[in-house]
């Protein structure tokens, strides 16, 4: 149990500890600490810490805990996984659920559905509520989000990040990490860095260039630090240039803690620390989840086994190592802690209110993008004599259970098929499987005695009965399908739906599909459907948020924030075969290079079936007067493009204009255009607004090999301006001086 003692008591503590009074006087009238405050209270503290007591913060006390100092009132620290919600309590000593009946909580979207939205407020919103949520939870740390780049579709842990996009990731990543923290609940971003595959993730060493460090998988990691001043940040499981992620001198040493200037607090994954000298020497600060289930039968405390627990201890003591180490480790766990469990300031934090639930709302139906849309399929007039079934074993199946990690415990889940049931009230909803995988489907609906193939037959009949179709199918939340641990196995639909997908058109003329995925998947049975809608993991308001598109209550204005090849072989990381992915058991070589997804399509001019920052709406738009402020800059000035967006068709919605940067004749290896900015409005029907995107020349730069930093090329770059990253409206050369 969460160590009981009050922030207030806390404080009480310290100050009769500590002499020197005045430094440790709380601030009431500001909510936290200034960095000066707490770097003085931290430096307090450290002289009356034991040796003992400072390694014993270092690690772990419980699945998510480390522990504090009773005697001086030091509290421990709770961590929960995020990122999509406070995940239900685990035991202490075993990853079972502790079993409570009080840890229910709100499940936000995906973040591949927020990074969908291509709206930071959003993302702001939503940092905001699941920080307040895991406040009410006592939690200290929440271990999210994730930002790891979408290399491949068929990594398995895609759907908790944001997309393939670094400009897009870091600019919804920002907002999401100051929600959070100003809650006093430290996020975690996670898991840094190139943990971009979850088949062999626990021992694969990742070979990457440079630049695509640089260019591609660092920089929402970067905006994590710089931008959003991330309080901590998890370590991932593979190795990089080989060393383990979680005590990496590159990484950890030298890019975050010297470059970046990270104060906060390097936590490993679980079990992701292999050894006490690298632990200790490269820049891990502490050590989660190693080794076996806590309390072991043979050690009075297993814990005490942990790298950075009695093996650093006897290093120190010994004098091989150097206390300045522990030192600096504790130094940052305790400026964790002014910033949350320590911050006599703190707020209660709510759970399940209407305003979350609200917010899960909103972030879920703008996310949902519309692929397709032949003959105006969508949206579905709810009309009386109108028979719609619903078919698919995803219209029913929780998809907070399962993925892993990130598996959640929401108070309630609505499915898409009790979403349309409660929004339709005129026409009628019908409803099969079509197929059933087992487990983890809602408890209301039992699937029936039937087998694969009469589940199958009474499908096809349902259909028979309908007027028009909605198919709801795509991946799950089960091993090998959208879920940590491993990856997708192959890019078709799996549970042989292509072929139900077939059968259903052949006896319903008028046939839509929902796909439920967090991936891209080959749609050789795109031609089938005539609509379209990529709706994600939607969390606790998923069937809500569908039937508000479905219906026509909210207009789509989703869009991508990864590519869908329409091969596999067609994504670059694929296309160099097995070194590059999975790699050989031991090494991998991302051999793409800097044309991560979209870069690559481009680039190698190899058509996607659907383009990263694609997505339709229900009325329609055009961008004119598209501009740049001027075709001259320097390198210290602003680009400002703008351009009138138009709603020119009947109804209200909302516009993402994107602008993508591409330099020609580069000295360089540069990817065709590169995302730099976009800006989503909203529009009356008729109405046309100036659109105005800023965009830094500094941001123009490549990281430049020879020198270990960024340069900026002189010369000629093209600006594309569209809306997306395959419908450009119109280019503009400008020139760099
Ligand atoms: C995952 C992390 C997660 C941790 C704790 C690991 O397996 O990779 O993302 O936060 O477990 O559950």
């Amino acid at each position: 149990m969460k160590n009981t003692i009050k922030h207030q008591y806390v404080v009480a503590l310290l100050l009769s500890v500590i002499t020197c009074s005045t430094m440790f006087s709380q601030n009431k009238s500001s909510k936290n600490f200034s960095i000066d405050e707490i770097n003085t209270k931290v430096d307090s503290i450290l002289p009356l810490l034991t040796l003992e007591e400072k390694v014993a913060m270092c690690h772990a006390q419980s699945k998510f805990s480390t522990p504090g100092v009773d005697r001086l009132g030091i509290p421990e620290i709770w961590m929960s996984d995020g990122p999509h919600g406070v995940r239900a309590e685990i035991s202490w000593d075993s990853w079972d659920y502790a079993g409570w009946t009080n840890d229910s909580i709100t499940a936000f979207p995906a973040l591949t559905c927020l990074a969908a939205t291509f709206r930071p407020e959003l993302s702001a919103q939503y940092g905001m509520s699941v920080g307040e949520e895991a406040l009410y939870r006592e939690k200290d740390v929440l271990l999210g989000p994730g930002v790891n780049i979408y290399r491949t579709p068929l990594n398995g842990r895609n759907f908790e990040y944001l997309g393939e996009d670094p400009y897009l990731a870091s600019k919804m990543v920002v907002p999401y990490i100051k929600g959070v923290q100003k809650n006093g609940v430290a996020a975690c971003v996670k898991h840094y860095a190139l943990n971009n595959q979850e088949h062999w993730r626990n021992i694969i060493n990742v070979e990457v260039s440079d630049r695509a460090l640089h260019e591609i998988y660092l920089p929402a990691f970067k905006a994590s630090v710089q931008e959003a001043g991330v309080w901590s940040i998890m370590g991932a499981y593979n190795k990089v240039r080989g060393q383990f992620a979680c005590h990496n001198e590159l990484l950890l040493n030298d890019i975050l803690k010297k470059d970046w200037g990270f104060d906060g607090v390097v936590i490993s994954d679980w079990s992701g620390a292999h050894s006490t000298e690298e632990s200790a020497l490269y820049g891990l600060d502490m050590e989660m989840g190693t080794g076996t289930d806590g309390l072991g039968t043979s050690t009075a405390n297993h814990y005490d086994h942990y790298y950075l627990a009695s093996p650093f201890l006897k290093a120190i003591k010994n004098g091989d190592m150097d206390e300045a180490l522990v030192n600096d480790k504790v130094r940052r766990i305790l400026r964790l802690m002014y910033r949350t469990n320590m911050n006599p300031n703190k707020a209660l934090g709510k759970i399940n209110n209407k305003e979350h639930h609200d917010v899960a709302r909103k972030i879920a139906t703008e996310g949902i993008v519309l692929l397709k849309n032949e003959n105006n399929f969508f949206p579905i007039e709810d009309k009386e004599g109108l028979t719609i079934a619903v078919i698919g074993e995803n219209a029913t199946r929780s998809m907070t259970a399962g993925g892993g990690s990130s598996e959640l415990k929401p108070k309630f889940e609505i499915s898409p098929l009790e979403g349309l049931k409660q929004r339709y009230k005129k026409a009628k909803i019908i409803h099969a499987m079509g197929y059933h995988t087992g487990s983890s489907v809602y408890d209301n609906i039992i699937p029936s005695n039937l087998n694969q193939d009469s589940l199958r037959i009474e499908a096809i009949a349902t259909a028979k009965k309908a007027d028009i179709v909605l198919y709801v199918g795509g991946l799950n939340k089960s091993h090998l399908q959208d879920c940590e641990g491993d990856d997708r196995q192959s890019y078709e639909l799996p549970y042989n739906q292509e072929e139900l997908i077939n059968q259903l058109k052949a006896v319903s003329p008028k046939l839509g599909m929902l796909l439920v995925t967090g991936n891209a998947v080959e749609t050789p049975w795109l031609s089938k459907v005539d609509g379209l809608l990529q709706t994600w993991y939607l969390g606790s308001m998923a069937g809500h948020a569908i039937a508000d598109v479905v219906s026509g209550d909210v207009n789509p204005s989703g869009k991508l924030p990864f590519s869908f090849p329409k091969k596999l072989k067609d994504n670059g990381a694929h296309f160099y075969g097995e070194i590059s992915y999975p790699g050989d058991g031991t090494n991998q070589y991302y051999k793409e290079d800097i044309l991560v997804g979209y870069r690559w399509h481009d680039t190698k001019k190899i058509a996607s079936q659907y383009a990263f920052g694609y997505g339709l709406s229900y009325t329609k738009f055009s961008l004119s007067n598209i501009k740049a402020d001027q075709n001259k800059y320097n390198t210290k000035d602003n680009i400002t493009v703008s351009c009138s967006i138009n709603n020119t068709g009947n109804l209200e919605g909302d516009e993402v204009v994107q602008v993508y940067i591409g330099k020609k004749n580069s000295k360089v290896k540069r990817a065709l255009k590169e995302l730099k900015g976009f800006n989503k409005a909203s529009l009356t029907k008729g109405e046309s607004k100036n659109v105005s995107i800023s965009i830094p020349v500094s941001s123009l730069a490549y990281y430049n090999e020879s020198i270990s930093d960024w340069s900026i090329e002189k010369g000629d770059y093209l600006i594309y301006v569209g809306n997306a990253s395959n419908n450009i409206s119109k280019t503009i050369k400008i020139s760099v001086q």
